[in-house]
């Protein structure tokens, strides 16, 4: 087949190097993206007398027909064209003639694939942001519903204060509110639109680059040619806040993993959502959980893979640079793929609440409410502490909790305790006392998940 550049070649193509060479097998997918371009740069040239205006017109309407037949899978792509869009020049000269061949008239691939990268970054992010508001949402409402449920808190995996399961799924709220937030920094910092950087040096007819940048949407056009085809800075800072993203989304399945267990059993799974063993007739595991907490690497190797890609490459566009593609499809894909198991998971999930309850009578999460105890009759806080230390360690060797201490006991620590230690130590009061913004105080968590509905509701996209 010959090939587009023929014209300065003496040899054909070497089969592997065609191979070797060629997008289209995974660049297909921007051809949404790949046609509204073109459509915007013919109607340009249109409109600027730099071709024919029944030129263009026919130009717009070829492509039209080629996106509905691509659409109605009509249309089988080519590796003999290399790319997308190769692909879709020769299928638009193929159906209209010498018109199609005045469509890459003032551009050239390099500023060509850059437009379609960022049209398809930006349409992803919107995407995305809406799989992790429908999280966010999931969250909300789990929360609500579990505002007085209590359970240990852990630091080193050791318990340490009572918090409540609502409590705990509004930190995973608030993380992915800011993995909202980096998405819409991400979009907002590449809204620049880069045709008419051409190959690397702009051109010399006489384009209008707003226009172009008005039909497709941009906020702004690139700046500089040499920069506007080198550019996949907003590959890679998607990627990263994909990455943060993926970091959260896999210690919360690490989170589910261990309350699955029979040493946590916090939780249990729908049977929907969990796989069983091919030989223990008991399992019942975790396997969306794990996947997400594995997937994560993936996501992490595609950051890498754009930041090594990158990293020597001089300006301006190399085709090292086609190697953008796969890890940004794949990291995009893997995020979605992942909210879209996880957020329909985490609702049906039971929350097993007289486990939780438990758990927290046990290991002395009210240890520092006891010392706050004392503190508030008037004791400085390191006596305190040393007090019920050793009334701690007392119940360890006589395996109690503080609540099992008669008051005699507390007053052979202390003169300072009364009857009403507890009342003190109850783990609802420890609770309910801690009110202060942020804490888990059941009507504090109500306002943390205002906060969070709110921006839901400013941040939601239809
Ligand atoms: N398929 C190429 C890519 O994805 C398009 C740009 C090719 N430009 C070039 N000068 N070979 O990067």
């Amino acid at each position: 087949m010959a090939k587009l550049w023929a014209g300065r070649f003496g040899k054909e193509t070497d089969l592997e190097v065609n191979d070797f060479n060629s997008s289209i097998s995974f660049d297909c997918r921007l051809y949404k993206e790949d046609i509204t371009g073109s459509m915007a740069h013919a109607a340009m040239l249109g409109k600027q007398g730099i071709i024919a205006k029944e030129e263009s017109d026919k130009i717009i309407e070829g492509l039209k027909g080629i996106l509905a037949d691509i659409e109605a899978g009509k249309i089988h792509f080519s590796q003999d064209y290399e790319d997308i869009h190769m692909n879709v020049e020769q299928i638009l000269t193929e159906r209209i003639g010498d018109a199609g061949k005045r469509l890459h008239t003032a551009r050239s691939r390099n500023d060509q694939v850059a437009l379609d990268m960022r049209l398809y970054v930006k349409k992803e992010i919107v995407a995305i942001k809406k799989e992790i508001i429908d999280f966010m949402e999931a969250l909300c409402e789990s929360a609500k519903n579990n505002l007085e449920t209590v359970m240990p808190g852990y630091t080193h995996l050791q318990r340490a204060q009572p918090v409540t399961f609502g409590h705990y799924m509004m930190a995973y709220a608030n993380m992915m509110r800011r993995d909202v937030i980096r998405l819409e920094n991400c979009l907002e910092g590449m809204d620049d639109m880069p045709l008419g950087s051409g190959a690397l040096a702009s051109t010399t007819y006489p384009i209008d680059r707003d226009f172009v940048r008005q039909q497709l949407g941009f906020a702004r056009v690139t700046n500089n040619s040499l920069d506007g085809v080198s550019d996949r800075d907003y590959c890679v800072e998607l990627t990263a806040a994909l990455s943060i993203l993926m970091m959260h989304l896999s210690r919360f399945s690490e989170e589910i993993i261990s309350w699955c267990s029979w040493e946590f059993k916090f939780v249990e799974l729908d049977d929907a959502f969990s796989t069983g063993s091919s030989i223990m007739p008991q399992k019942k595991n975790p396997d969306v959980c794990e996947l997400v907490r594995g997937k994560t690497g993936r996501v992490y190797g595609d950051l890498f893979t754009l930041l090594t890609m990158l990293k020597g490459i001089p300006l301006a566009y190399n085709k090292d640079m086609q190697e953008d593609k796969e890890a940004v499809f794949d990291a995009i894909d893997t995020v979605k793929q992942c909210l879209r198991v996880l957020t329909p998971m985490f609702s049906t999930m039971q929350i097993l609440k007289d486990n939780m309850k438990k758990a927290a009578l046990k290991g002395f999460i009210n240890a520092t409410d006891c010392a706050d105890y004392l503190t508030k009759k008037g004791m400085p806080f390191r006596d305190a502490y040393k007090t019920v230390g050793q009334l701690v360690a007392q119940c360890v060797r006589e395996d109690k909790s503080l609540a099992d201490l008669t008051l005699e006991e507390y007053k052979t620590h202390s003169d300072a305790f009364e009857n009403d230690v507890y009342e003190a130590i109850d783990l609802k009061t420890c609770v309910r006392g801690r009110k202060v913004i942020g804490g888990p105080a059941p009507e504090e968590v109500t306002r943390q998940i205002l906060v969070i509905e709110k921006f839901v509701s400013e941040h939601e996209t239809v």
